[in-house]
C-alpha cells in the first residue's frame, strides 16, 4: 500500500499546505477527509501565496487527482470561486477534482448561524472562522443535514430544506425556499461531474497501487473529541477522521505523518501554555507572518510544546513528523521548548490534560537551547544548517522520540530539507 496520511499535530497552521504540495509531486491522489472552507492552506504557486480553503493543496501537480471526502462539509458557492481563482492561474481542474456525494452542504444559512451564535456567546465566544462549517456538522449529526445526492432529487430537495429551515424558525432572517433551490440547482448541474462516490473512488485507486495522501486540515488539538474542547473545531483532523471521512479503512494507512512548527501557535480563543511574553510576541508575529491564511487575524504564538505534540504523535500513531518554518527562530537567542506541564504545585502532568481551565494553568518545563544568528531561507541540505539548528532538530528528534523527516526553509517548495523517508 501506497498511502500516506498529512496531520496537523497542534492547533492548525502547521504549514500543512506547502507539505502536501511538495508529498503531491508523487502521488496520484490527495484527499481531505474533513473540516470545510476553514481551512487555510497556504501554497506558493509560480512565486505567488495562494490560500486554499477547501480544495485538497494537491490541485497545483498538474497530475494529482484530488478528492474531497464524504466527511467534509462543502460549501459549494465558495468552491466554486475557488475553481474559478485556480482557472485564471491557468489550473485545470476538470477531471481532476471530484467531490463526495455523500458529504453534507453548508449553505449561507449556515454561515449566519456561525456569526449568531458567536455574538449570542458573548465574552465565552470560541472564535470560530465563520464558514457555517459548526452549524453545518450540526445538522448532520441531528440528521436534518442536507447531502450532495439530495441536490439531484428536486422533491426530496425541498422536503429536506423545508424541514431543516422549520428548525430555526425565528432564528433566521425569512429566506426563499424557492430562490435556494434555484441557485442550488444550477451550481449542481455546473458540478454535476465532479460528484461521484469518492468512497468506492478511493478504495479502488489505493487497491491498484496508487499513491493516495490523506490531507488534513486543522490539527489535532483542534479535534472535536480529543483537542482542547470546547476550543475546538468541529470536526476530525485526527487520524480516525479519514477512516469515516473517506471510507478507508485504517488498515489501509501506511505511514502518518505528523506536521508541526518549530514553535507553536493558535488562533481563536482557549489555552495556549507555551504563549510568548507580550513584546517579544507581537515583533516575531510581524516577522514571521502569523497572520491567518483565513480570516486574516494575528496568531498568539509560543514555543515548541513537546507535550500537545506528544500527545498528537501518540492519538494519530505517528510514524515520522515534518518541522515547518525553522527559518523563522534565526535571530532568536534562547530557544525554548516545553517538555513537561507542572501544576500550580509542582506535581508533574502525566498525560494532556482533558480539562481546558487545567490546560490553562499548568506550568510548562522549558528546556533551553542556543539560537543562531544568520539567515537559513532556503537551505536545502542538513549540512549547510547552522550546527545551533541542528542540534534543535536533534534535540526536537530526542524529545519527541520520533524521526524528522522533512525540514521546511521557508514558505517556496524547494525551500525544504529532506532529510528521511516520505513515501
Ligand atoms: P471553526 O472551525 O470555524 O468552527 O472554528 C473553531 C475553532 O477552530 C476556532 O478557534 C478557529 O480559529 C479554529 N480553526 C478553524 N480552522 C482553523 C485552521 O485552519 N487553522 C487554525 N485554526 C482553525
Amino acid at each position: 500500500m501506497n498511502t500516506v496520511a498529512v496531520i496537523g499535530l497542534s492547533w492548525g497552521d502547521e504549514g500543512k499546505g506547502k507539505i502536501v504540495d511538495l508529498l503531491s509531486e508523487k502521488a496520484d491522489v490527495v484527499a481531505r477527509y474533513q473540516g470545510g472552507t476553514n481551512a487555510g492552506h497556504t501554497v506558493y504557486y509560480k512565486g505567488k501565496p495562494f490560500s486554499l480553503h477547501l480544495i485538497p493543496s494537491g490541485i497545483f501537480n498538474k497530475n494529482t487527482i484530488c478528492v474531497i471526502g464524504n466527511g467534509c462539509v462543502v460549501d459549494l458557492k465558495s468552491l466554486e470561486e475557488e475553481i474559478l481563482l485556480l482557472k485564471k492561474e491557468g489550473l485545470d481542474v476538470d477531471r481532476r477534482l471530484f467531490i463526495s456525494n455523500r458529504a453534507h452542504i453548508t449553505f449561507p444559512f449556515h454561515i449566519d448561524e456561525d456569526q449568531r451564535i458567536e455574538e449570542k456567546k458573548g465574552e465565552q465566544k470560541l472564535g470560530t472562522t465563520i464558514r457555517g462549517v459548526g452549524p453545518t456538522y450540526r445538522d448532520k449529526y441531528a440528521r436534518i443535514g442536507i447531502r450532495v445526492v439530495d441536490l439531484f432529487h428536486p422533491d426530496d430537495f425541498r422536503k429536506l430544506l423545508e424541514l431543516n429551515l422549520k428548525t430555526k424558525k425565528g432564528m433566521l432572517k425569512k429566506l426563499s425556499i424557492n430562490s435556494i433551490i434555484e441557485e442550488y440547482h444550477s451550481i449542481a448541474q455546473k458540478l454535476e461531474e465532479c460528484f461521484i462516490d469518492t468512497v468506492q473512488f478511493l478504495n479502488d485507486e489505493i487497491d491498484k497501487d496508487k499513491r493516495v495522501l490523506f490531507e488534513g486540515a486543522q490539527g489535532t488539538l483542534l479535534d472535536v473529541d480529543l483537542g482542547t474542547y470546547p476550543y475546538v473545531t468541529s470536526s476530525h483532523p485526527t487520524i480516525g477522521g479519514i477512516c469515516s471521512g473517506t471510507g478507508v479503512p485504517g488498515s489501509k494507512i501506511k505511514r502518518v505523518i505528523g506536521v508541526a512548527k518549530a514553535y507553536a501557535t493558535r488562533v481563536g480563543k482557549g489555552p495556549f501554555p507555551t504563549e510568548f511574553e507580550m513584546d517579544f510576541e507581537s515583533h516575531f508575529r510581524k516577522d514571521a507572518k502569523e497572520f491567518g491564511a483565513t480570516t486574516g487575524r494575528p496568531r498568539k504564538c509560543g514555543w515548541f510544546d513537546a507535550v500537545g505534540i506528544r500527545y498528537a504523535c501518540m492519538v494519530n500513531g505517528v510514524t515520522s513528523v515534518v518541522i515547518t518554518k525553522l527559518d523563522c527562530l534565526s535571530g532568536v537567542d534562547k530557544i525554548k521548548v516545553c517538555v513537561d506541564y507542572k501544576t500550580k504545585d509542582s506535581r508533574k502532568l502525566l498525560s494532556f490534560p482533558a480539562d481546558a481551565k487545567k490546560l490553562s494553568v499548568v506550568k510548562p518545563v522549558y528546556e533551553e537551547f542556543t539560537g543562531w544568528k544568520g539567515d537559513i531561507r532556503g537551505i536545502k541540505e542538513l549540512r549547510k544548517l547552522p550546527k545551533e539548528a541542528l542540534a534543535y532538530i536533534s534535540a526536537l528528534e530526542k524529545i519527541l522520540r520520533k524521526e524528522i523527516v522533512v525540514v521546511s526553509t521557508g514558505p517556496i517548495r524547494d525551500e525544504t530539507i529532506v532529510k528521511g523517508r516520505i513515501w
